[in-house]
Parts: structure tokens; sequence; C-alpha cells
């Protein structure tokens, strides 16, 4: 299944949103792009927003959640620090009905993404029970789940890329610096792995999350599975290979752990990857689908083909999973795909489209997997781009069933009662909207702990600041021709 619309037009650039003064403005804004989004001119705070949701047994206050956001901020044994607790307060602080993986925890030191990653360890436990606590003290309580992951290919435990590889990659490999078959995850490796996730999840359970997310998003390790069509063994292949690691891990979790729901969150789609080209601007490089088609990409890879995740969902939903998240792509290999921004992170690229057509694509994609699978709890992503629209295209999107909740990511770093004053019927409090400036991206890119430093004030006044400040001017001065 191929997308109804081809969205962007190649001289369609980004228009700024705050330039789109009224909904006439912004829907014409989507007509020229030729990419559909549902709006509502009114929201309503009893309306859709506001509506009750039973899930695996419990019933959530709204249809909001909050997406899962580390800051490369936990202790150097993985432990969560009081910039950990900080962030999970302002979650719980959001009002959201659900709160989906709080961050990434890895379930083995080795498959941390940076050295600050929460991970497991002999503490783990009692963390965890913190770190729900803090979580499950919002008002209303949120339904909480913790994010499983191991990272995979973007493995750097100790800083330095560390990768394990499902397959070799004919781009993605040198990025990482991967000459050997030396990473490949061997598929004894991959058995054990499934026990890890097992661990961690009776400790999320004996924590008391309501649920656990068996991450299979974004490039890593449970993603990149997805698309190892040239592993042999029992872990690729077909797509029954290929989601083999997957499907075992959730029938491992709901054997052991049976008091938790399982969720899964899915790059429901990839693209191939990007680079800049010579004028900033991402270009694609399709060449790398010769033998690495990515998961959920049509022929081309710059478009989605659905019929494989649509395959994939129904075995996860046969297998006991209950929630599913959907998201996009992988901030490594096409960041403009997964988090549609304005401002590109440091390490990026100038957008090859106007973001609004990132965001279509992702909620497009999302509605089809609702539709087609209407018992499951479908949770969106990439709404933060709409800024003011953010309410009008979310309750347009529960009206319709193109979504059960609407997922925020940046936008809870930057405004995290961004729900409690949509349900509130406030007025949008539009100093605190995230803009999309990346810095949350770029500043982990560049050693520091991510945070939104233009317009949370306590990342905005800290010592981190400065440093992020000389970091971007460092990035400009690169970018920049050299003169004289
Ligand atoms: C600083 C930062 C940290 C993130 N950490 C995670 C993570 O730990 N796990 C995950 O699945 N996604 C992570 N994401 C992706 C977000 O959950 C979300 O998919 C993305 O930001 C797009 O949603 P948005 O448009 O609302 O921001 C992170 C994003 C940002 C900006
Ligand atoms: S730094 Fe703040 S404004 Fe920029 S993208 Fe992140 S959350 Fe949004």
């Amino acid at each position: 299944m191929t997308p109804p619309t081809g969205p962007s037009r190649a001289d369609a650039r980004a228009v700024k949103i705050s330039r789109l003064r009224d909904a006439d403005a912004f829907l014409e804004r989507l007509d020229i792009l030729g990419a559909q989004l549902p709006l509502d001119r009114e929201v309503d705070p009893g309306g859709p927003l506001a509506g009750t949701l039973e899930v695996a047994g419990t019933r959530l206050a709204n249809r909001f959640a909050v997406l899962p956001m580390e800051g490369w901020d936990g202790t150097p044994d993985g432990r969560p620090s009081d910039l950990v607790r900080r962030r999970w307060g302002r979650f719980a602080a959001s009002g959201a009905g659900l709160v989906w993986g709080g961050e990434a925890y890895a379930v083995q030191a080795a498959g941390r993404a940076n050295p600050r990653q929460l991970c497991i360890n002999p503490e783990s436990e009692a963390d965890l029970c913190e770190l729900n606590a803090l979580l499950r003290a919002g008002d209303p309580q949120p339904f909480t789940g913790l994010q499983l992951t191991h990272s995979g290919r973007y493995a750097r435990p100790e800083g330095p890329p560390a990768p394990r590889v499902a397959y070799r990659h004919p781009v993605l490999d040198a990025r990482v610096g991967v000459d050997s078959d030396a990473v490949l995850m061997s598929d004894m490796e991959l058995d054990d792995l499934i026990g890890d996730y097992v661990r961690v999840a009776r400790l999320a359970e004996r924590a008391g999350f309501g649920f656990v997310d068996v991450k299979a998003c974004h490039g890593y390790l449970g993603h990149e599975l997805l698309s190892a069509r040239t592993r042999s063994g029992s872990y690729g292949g077909d797509l029954r290979g290929r989601s083999r690691f997957l499907r075992r891990t959730v029938e491992a979790v709901r054997s052991e752990a049976p008091s938790l729901a399982i969720g899964v969150r899915l790059s429901v789609f990839d693209l191939c990857p990007f680079e800049p080209g010579e004028d900033g601007i991402g270009r694609p490089l399709p060449d790398a689908l010769r033998d690495a088609r990515p998961f959920g990409a049509s022929e081309d890879g710059l478009s989605f083909d659905l019929d494989e995740p649509l395959a994939l969902v129904e075995m996860l939903e046969g297998a006991g999973v209950s929630l599913l998240c959907t998201t996009a792509g992988s901030p490594y290999s096409n960041p403009h795909c997964q988090r549609p921004a304005f401002y590109p992170p440091s390490d990026g690229y100038q957008p090859p489209e106007d973001p609004l057509v990132g965001v279509a694509r992702q909620l497009d994609a999302t509605r089809i997997v609702k539709q087609r699978f209407p018992d499951l709890c479908v949770v969106g992503s990439a709404y933060s781009y709409l800024q003011e629209w953010l309410p009008h295209v979310a309750q347009a999107v529960v009206r319709e069933g193109g979504a059960d909740l609407v997922g925020l990511g940046r936008m809870v770093l930057s405004y995290p009662e961004l729900p409690r004053d949509v349900l509130g019927g406030a007025p949008l409090r539009r100093a605190l909207v995230c803009r999309t400036f990346s810095d949350c991206t770029t500043a982990p890119r560049n050693g520091l702990v991510s945070g939104c430093y233009p317009i949370d004030p306590f990342y905005k006044q800290s010592r981190a600041a400065g440093a992020l400040a000389d970091a971007k001017a460092r990035a400009r001065a690169a970018a920049e021709p050299a003169t004289g």
C-alpha cells in the first residue's frame, strides 16, 4: 500500500508556521504542498481530546500521551540524575492520560546509545519504582510504560561508537565505522538478549508500570532487524524471520511478566538515508536500497509502502501487543522524516521538504494503521511542528479516528502543560510553544545534556547553554565556504 497523495513539490520549501495567521492560511499552505491534514477550526476543551479510553483494563483520562524523550543525563552507572527526575516530573505535570516509555532504558550496558543513558544496574528496581512514582503522582494519574531498548548500530556505551549491527549496510556502516562482520550480532546473542528484555520487564512490572514498550524504531537494533533481508539464520530473510526477534521478545515478556500490557513503538515506515547536499539541503541516497530497502519504504525510498508494516502489526496484535506507538525513520539517517523541524540539528541538513509534509506523512501512515486495527490502542507522533495548530489537528485526528492518542515529544520539553491548558480551555502560552530549533538534539550531539535551551529557563540559564552556543558557532563556521 502506498500513500494516496504525493505531497511535496520541488519548489515547496518551508514556510514558518507563525506566518500562517489563521486556519485559512494554514489550509492554503497544505493545499500548495499537496499535503493533507485534518483540522478543526475550534478546539473544544470537553471534546474528543478529553474523551476517556479503556486500554488493557485501565481507563485513560484523555487522549494526550507524552512520548519517550531521553536527556543524555543519567549517571555513568545508568541511574536517574536530578535532571532525569525533573524531566519525568514535568511529564507527569502535563496532565496527559498516558506516558509512553518515559525514555529509552537500555536492557544491557553495552546497548546504551550514550554513556549517560539509563540502563540496567544493581539498583534498577528502586530506580524504576522512583521514576514510576514520579509519573503516577500526576493528576490525572497517567497510565505508564517503560521503553526497553538496545541501541544496536548506534550503541556508544563509553562515548565512541561501539556498533552492534543486524546486517551490513552499504551506507550506514561507514557512518558508524563498521568495516567487518565482527560487529554483527549473532543469532545466539539475540537469543540471550531476549532474556535481558525480560529481566528489565520484570523489574518494570514490580515497579508498577502498566506496560513495557519493546522498542522497534529509529534505527536501533529492534528496528534494524526488520530490514535485515540479507541476514541469514533465524532473525533475517523474509518478514517472519526479520520480525522473529520482536515477536519472541513480546511472547517472552508476556509469559514472564504477565500483569504487564505490551506496547511496541514502531517506525511504521522508514525512508532511504539522506545526507547534506552541496547547498546544505538534505539529499536522498537511494542507491543504498540495493541490498537494504528500509522497512516500510516505497521502492524509491522516498515514501512509504505499508504492506509489510501492516502484516507485522497483525502478527504483533496476534502475539498480544495492545498498544502501538507509530513513529517513522531514524534521527540518524533521515532526521527530517523522524522529527520534522524548521531548524536542523547541527549534524543534520536543511529540510528537503516543508516539514508540514513530514508531519502529514506520519499522520497519514498512522491513520491507515488505526483504521486497519480498530482494537489496537494507536498513539501517533510528530505533532510538535504544528505549533499553534497542534490542538486543532490533534482534535480532528482523534475525532476522525486517525489515532486514539496524540503523542507529544519536543512540545513537552518546552511546554509540558500544553495538554492541561488545552483540556482546561486556557489559551496557548505562545512563548512556550516549541519552534523546532533542534537544540534538544544539537546539545547531545555535542556531548551536552539535552533540554529546551531556547525556551526552558532552567536550561537557558545553565552553564551548558554557553557551551552549546560555542558548538553551534563552530558548526556554522565549518559550514561556511572559506574566504580570502
Ligand atoms: C531530545 C529528544 C530525545 C528523544 N528520546 C527518545 C527516546 O528515548 N525514545 C524514543 O522512542 N524517541 C525519542 N525521541 C523521539 C520523540 O519521542 C518523538 O518521536 C519525536 O521528537 C517526534 O515527535 P515531536 O514532533 O512531538 O517532537 C526523542 C526526541 C528528542 C527531541
Ligand atoms: S530545543 Fe526546545 S524549541 Fe527547540 S526543538 Fe527542542 S523543545 Fe523545541
